[in-house]
């Protein structure tokens, strides 16, 4: 089985300053990987440059027997759904009408989501945050695309909601094939749905674990926010506090 990305020694940044540098990682159908790390440890530029919205400095990113950095627009075409805590949701427009803008089926977004079921006729703005990024996730997912990118999906939401989106994501990968790459603030969360895990620290791979040793090693996993911050260890500890109260209001600084 080929995988269905495949990086090799991938530098990428701004401006042509590197700010990620030698990564490198295949993603089968149907895996999960986990991205790790301090606030700007390089995980939201991996994802731009896996989605082709940033050029390469170094290295390769094979996406669909491509080789090239094709921009996003064509990727999504070719299979790929890159997903943020921006929700896309048109918040004057019912769930039904989202969802069918976004060619996705009701029944499909039912199966994932059965809580939305009841909420189709209530308008995008006025869903709850956990509901519109079940929207987002269902459009997302109703592609049936061969790569899911996922930075931060559940940014700021209920744990219960994280783990809703969670399991949709897993059930995508276990059912449908989907690989998945995603980043995750809530590190113990995301690794009992994850199959490989890599850990940056300041740009580079720190850590590199099969799921199951990223499960058994979390204080491992843990440590390595609290000793790579990317910047600020002090702020890196302080953000790391907030996640750990689950505090759903913890900020993320910007990149
Ligand atoms: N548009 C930009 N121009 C220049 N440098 C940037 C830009 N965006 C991010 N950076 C820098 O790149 C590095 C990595 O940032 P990135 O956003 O990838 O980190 P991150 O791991 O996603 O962090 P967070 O957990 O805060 O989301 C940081 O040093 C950041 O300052
Ligand atoms: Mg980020």
């Amino acid at each position: 089985m080929d995988p269905v990305i495949s990086v090799k020694g991938m530098c990428t940044g701004y401006a042509g300053q590197p700010v990620v540098h030698d990564l490198s990682f295949d993603v089968m159908p149907g895996e999960v990987l986990c991205l790790l790390g301090p606030n700007g440890a390089g995980k939201t530029t991996t994802m731009l440059a896996l989605a082709g919205e940033l050029p390469l400095i170094d290295g390769e990113v094979e996406f669909g027997g491509v080789k090239k950095n094709a921009p996003l627009y064509k990727r999504a075409r070719n299979g790929m759904s890159y997903v943020t805590e921006e929700r896309s949701v048109f918040k004057g427009m019912t769930l039904r009408d989202n969802l069918k803008i976004g060619d996705v089926s009701i029944d499909e977004a039912i199966a994932l989501f059965p809580e939305l079921g009841r909420r189709m006729n209530v308008r995008g703005g006025l869903l709850s945050g956990g509901e519109q990024q079940m929207l987002t996730l269902a459009r997302a997912l109703g592609r049936k695309p061969r790569l899911l990118l996922a930075d931060e999906l559940s940014l700021g939401l209920a744990p219960l909601v994280v783990d809703r989106l969670l399991q949709a994501v897993r059930r995508a990968a276990d059912e449908q094939g989907t690989a998945v790459i995603m980043v995750e603030q809530h590190a113990h969360k995301a690794l009992n749905y994850t199959d490989h895990a890599i850990v940056m620290r300041r740009g580079r791979v720190g850590l590199d674990l099969t799921g199951e040793d990223a499960r058994t090693r979390i204080g491992e996993v843990e440590q390595a926010y609290l000793t790579a911050s990317g910047g600020d260890v002090s702020a890196g500890e302080a953000d790391l506090a907030a996640r750990h109260a689950g505090s759903p209001g913890a900020n993320h600084s910007a990149g």
